[in-house]
Parts: C-alpha cells; sequence; structure tokens
C-alpha cells in the first residue's frame, strides 16, 4: 500500500489514534493535511513527527485551524489542500468523543450528534467536491463498536457514531459508480494512555492498539481497497 503523491486529509489528527494515522500515512508517503481546532496542538504533532512532515517545499504535512463541522471553515481548508497539493484523495474522519449523560438531556444530544456526526458529514462534503470532479476518493470513518446497542447513559454517543454507519451506507450506494469507496471502522477500546487511566484494572493488551486500527484505516483508503465500501468493520482487538 503506497500512498506516494496522494494527498489525505485526516480530521482528529491531533488525538491518540489521529497521531499514530497522521504518522503511518507520513511514512507511506503520503502528504496529509490535518485541519485543527488548537492550532498549539497542532503545533505538538508536527513536532512529534520530527522530520517525517518536511519543510518548505518538501513539507508533507499542512496543519490549519478548522473545526470539522464548520462547513466554511472546511471549505476554506480544503480549499488550501487543492492551491498545496492539487488533488485530495482519501478523508480519514477521526475527529470525535465520548461523553455520558440521560437519554432525554437534549443539549447532550445535539453536541454529540454535531460533534460526532455532522463533523464526518461536513469534512466528507467538503472533500467530496475535488474527488468526484477527478473520480477518486476513498473514505473513512470511526464509528464506534459501543454504537451496536445503546446503554442506559450512551444514548447520545451510540446514536451519533451509529448515524455514521447507516450514513456510510448510504453514501457508498450513492457513489459506487463514481471510484469513491465510503466505509467505516467500529473499534471497542482503543489503547491509548486516557483509557489506561480510567479503566485501571482492564489489561490493555487486550485492546485494540492504535497502530493496529492504522492498519486497517490505511488499506481502507489505498488503491487496493477498491472492491471494498459501505462496509462497517468491528475492530474488537481481543476484547
Ligand atoms: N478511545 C476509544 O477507546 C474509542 C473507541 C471507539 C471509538 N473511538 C473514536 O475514535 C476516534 C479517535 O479517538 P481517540 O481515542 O484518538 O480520541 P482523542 O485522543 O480524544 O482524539 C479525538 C480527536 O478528535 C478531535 N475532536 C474531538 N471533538 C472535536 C470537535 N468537537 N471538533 C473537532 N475536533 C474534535 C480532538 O481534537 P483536540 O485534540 O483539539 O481535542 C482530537 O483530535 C474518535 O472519533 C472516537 O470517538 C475511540
Amino acid at each position: 500500500m503506497g500512498f506516494d503523491g496522494r494527498s489525505v486529509v485526516v480530521t482528529g489528527g491531533t488525538g491518540h489514534l489521529g497521531a499514530t494515522v497522521v504518522r503511518r500515512f507520513l511514512e507511506a508517503g503520503a502528504h496529509v493535511a490535518v485541519p485543527v481546532r488548537d492550532a498549539g496542538k497542532g503545533s505538538e504533532l508536527r513536532d512529534g513527527l520530527s522530520g517525517l512532515a518536511g519543510t518548505g517545499t518538501d513539507a508533507r504535512l499542512f496543519v490549519a485551524e478548522a473545526q470539522a463541522a464548520d462547513l466554511a471553515a472546511m471549505e476554506r481548508f480544503v480549499e488550501a489542500v487543492m492551491t498545496r497539493w492539487g488533488r485530495v484523495d482519501a478523508l480519514a474522519n477521526l475527529a470525535g468523543h465520548f461523553a455520558s449523560g440521560p437519554a432525554w438531556d437534549l443539549d447532550l444530544l445535539r453536541q454529540l450528534w454535531e460533534d460526532n456526526f455532522m463533523s464526518v458529514a461536513t469534512a466528507t462534503a467538503t472533500c467530496l467536491r475535488p474527488m468526484r470532479a477527478r473520480g477518486y476518493g476513498r473514505i473513512v470513518s470511526v464509528s464506534a463498536y459501543g454504537s451496536l446497542r445503546g446503554g442506559k447513559e450512551t444514548a447520545a454517543y451510540a446514536a451519533s457514531k451509529n448515524a455514521i454507519v447507516r450514513w456510510t451506507e448510504s453514501m457508498a450506494a450513492a457513489l459506487k459508480d463514481e471510484g469513491i469507496t465510503v466505509n467505516a471502522v467500529l473499534p471497542s477500546t482503543i489503547d491509548h494512555p486516557d483509557n489506561r487511566a480510567a479503566m485501571p484494572k482492564v489489561d490493555p493488551a487486550k485492546w485494540v492498539s492504535p497502530d493496529e486500527l492504522a492498519s486497517l484505516i490505511l488499506f481502507l483508503v489505498s488503491e487496493e481497497a477498491s472492491g471494498v465500501t459501505g462496509s462497517a468493520i468491528p475492530v474488537l482487538g481481543r476484547t
């Protein structure tokens, strides 16, 4: 799976999974564009990648402020990517977060709908224009295994993440003859420091590692995965 000369947009690139996915794309030869909501975190991401990001005319990492759910900001962001690299081959929708609360908490329902679902739909709508113009595109979004069934306090999270799966199926059906694939991955627990701190009694070796999940994400947006679309793939590690 080579990504030489390919241009990839990664939302949520400043997160635990995101930093690994960005690094893996750069190692595979891609040019990577990351919209961030916090410029400081964008700088930390760049610093953590050291030489991989390139410099000057060789820069292979573009980081700029844009909230994934903000249509105008994402339109400007994608325009800047097109100016730099002239193409958007793939989009990895990683931005999102967990929050719990009563199923009747309307503010929470609205917030997670915006943060988890509209961020995916908006980033995709903006990347889709150059993809459709070229007749090529790969889109993958991170849903959650926990979205397959609502729990007592997880209505807002499960609904917002489950919507990604239904939307993925519809997008795939609508775009299947345009050279554009749309898939989702459904991790259970990702092994990272926050989860280790929150669940100290669980053996983290059972969880899926960011690198394991990144391998699947890179495959799904590779040229080789042309026959895979509309899929929602559970990624359970060893749980
Ligand atoms: N961790 C798990 O066990 C687990 C399980 C299933 C699914 N997931 C999903 O996997 C993805 C990555 O998770 P992670 O563990 O890497 O989480 P993380 O470390 O908290 O990173 C989340 C990323 O999304 C960004 N983000 C969060 N809310 C946002 C918003 N409202 N607008 C724009 N960006 C926003 C964060 O930006 P900032 O850096 O600015 O905060 C960060 O880049 C998420 O979609 C998460 O829901 C995680």
